[in-house]
């Protein structure tokens, strides 16, 4: 566990959960004794959630959990959940619903459910009626006041929940529990402002606001010295970065300033708007040597109508052109996307043009969507007359069209040399190494433990759909 430096924000509320966390460290000393209460943390969705997650583990830690990988073991259980498809609602869901009979075997076992899908009222009601035996529930805004919360619960015995968002601060300077040290999240900025028609994001998260660079810069220097190679700064919108801070700064300064720090690591960072990925920025990775070469830049349709429905504020001759200037200047850049198939009222021939998108800008990978409507959405009011069954067909489509390209795009990679991070030992094999190069592609080769955490050159030797396999070369 590290701490953060308090900087900034509220300084009243990190000395206030820093307060909680001593009442609650008392009151599970006495109530545990010489056992260490165990927490079972189970994070749904994006890497920002993952972020929170460390976050609220570190309070728990602080408060003297340790954690252990299975619900039956815990005392205390905690779903991080998310919001953007339904999928992933209904998996909470089951999954809640699987918890009943353990905490009936266990009736001291604690069960939370926080983060987007709890900032939705409809779904915080449902909870408060059918799962009874939830005893905690808190939204997005709250995470921080995991402490507090924690401590109602358990001095209380009452059901608590907290989806209030009003309090969309800040606030640095508490405990962070990080997974892995090789790798880690920084988040960068919170919320979104953009409102695309589809997406419940700015809803469940809020207004935009960026944390200090003062802030990013140390907590960028604490994961370095403590092994980090890899940096992920996180925003929905990181070219939104700034807005409202006090100091004039963009984007691109933040990756200058981070590509200053001394040390052997790489930068990445994630989701880039196209509306706003200026040609500074583009400019600014190609300049910076520790930036991945890799640009996640979510597209999501390539036809200009479903765009326009969708709220995206770019063309597809826009996007386009960014691709364009970005291999003038990168021309070793590795690009991936999001798409979402079957928006309401999308044709077969507004989808084909996705399609020709796809196959213009030769992705190294995409994650794609079936359209799941969001209540509250603008989109989720919109005819939509496309059954399923025709958007899955859709999508196993441009699946087809992606391997197409991965294919040719891994198998020309073959005999080249690639500067990877060993990111860990594979499961499946002995002594197989399993990394990724800057432009996001895993790569297996063989070799010691020892070296995971560390950079190495590998020749690719062998080329498969998802993965490439290879050779360390010294
Ligand atoms: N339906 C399907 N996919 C969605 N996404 C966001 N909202 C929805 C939705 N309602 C996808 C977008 C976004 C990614 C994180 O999730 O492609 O970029
Ligand atoms: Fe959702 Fe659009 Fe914001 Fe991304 S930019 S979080 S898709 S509203």
């Amino acid at each position: 566990m590290e701490l953060q430096k308090a900087s900034s924000v509220s300084l009243a509320e990190v000395t206030k959960q820093k307060e909680y966390i001593e009442l609650t460290a008392t009151v599970l000393r006495a109530r545990f004794g010489h056992e260490t209460p165990k927490a079972f943390v189970h994070t749904y969705g994006c890497q920002g959630n993952v972020s929170d997650s460390e976050r609220m583990k570190g309070l728990l830690a602080a408060c003297g959990y340790a954690f252990c990988e299975r619900a039956e073991d815990a005392d205390f259980v905690l779903f991080n959940t998310c919001a953007v498809r339904e999928h992933a609602e209904d998996r909470v869901f089951g999954n809640c619903g699987a918890l009943k009979p353990l905490k009936e075997k266990k009736p001291h076992m604690i069960i939370a459910l926080c983060g987007c899908m709890m900032q939705q009222e409809h779904i915080a009601n449902r909870i408060r009626k059918s799962y009874p035996f939830v005893n905690l529930v808190f939204g997005t805004f709250a995470f921080h006041r995991l402490p507090e919360l924690l401590y109602k619960v358990l001095t209380s015995g009452k059901r608590v929940f907290e989806t209030d968002e009003t309090k969309g601060m800040i606030v640095e300077g508490l405990p962070v529990h990080r997974d892995r040290s090789v790798k880690a999240w920084l988040p960068v900025m919170y919320g979104c402002d953009n409102f695309c028609s589809y997406c419940i994001v700015p809803y469940v998260r809020g207004r935009e606001r960026s944390r200090t660079p003062q802030a990013v810069l140390e907590e960028a220097k604490q994961l370095i010295a403590d092994g980090a190679k890899e940096i992920t700064l996180l925003g929905q919108n990181v070219n939104s970065y700034g807005k409202g801070l006090q100091e004039n700064i963009n984007f691109p300064e933040l990756l200058r300033r981070l590509n200053a720090l001394e040390g052997d690591f790489i930068i990445r960072f994630m989701t880039s708007h196209p509306k706003d990925c200026t040609k500074e920025l583009l400019d600014t990775m190609a300049e910076c040597e520790k930036c991945a070469r890799h640009l996640h830049l979510p597209v999501q349709s390539g036809n200009n109508r479903i765009l326009s429905e969708m709220n995206r504020r770019y063309t597809r001759e826009h996007y386009l052109e960014l691709i364009r200037y970005a291999r003038s200047v990168m021309p070793d850049i590795s690009l991936t996307t999001d798409i979402i198939t079957g928006f309401p009222g999308e044709t077969y021939e507004e989808f084909l043009d996705t399609v020709s998108l796809v196959r213009e800008v030769n992705y190294t990978s995409m994650f794609t969507f079936i359209y799941s409507p969001r209540k509250g959405t603008k989109a989720a009011e919109m005819d939509d007359p496309v059954p399923y069954e025709e958007k899955s067909r859709w999508m196993r489509e441009l699946l087809a069209v992606q391997e197409e390209i991965a294919a040719k795009r891994t198998a020309s990679m073959v005999g080249k040399v690639f500067r990877v991070l060993v990111e860990d030992q594979t499961r499946e094999k002995d002594g197989l190494l399993t990394g990724r190069t800057a432009g996001n592609v895993n790569i297996d080769f063989a070799g010691e433990a020892s070296l995971v955490g560390t950079f190495c050159f590998v020749r690719v030797t062998q080329a498969g759909n998802w993965i490439l396999h290879g050779e360390r070369v010294e």
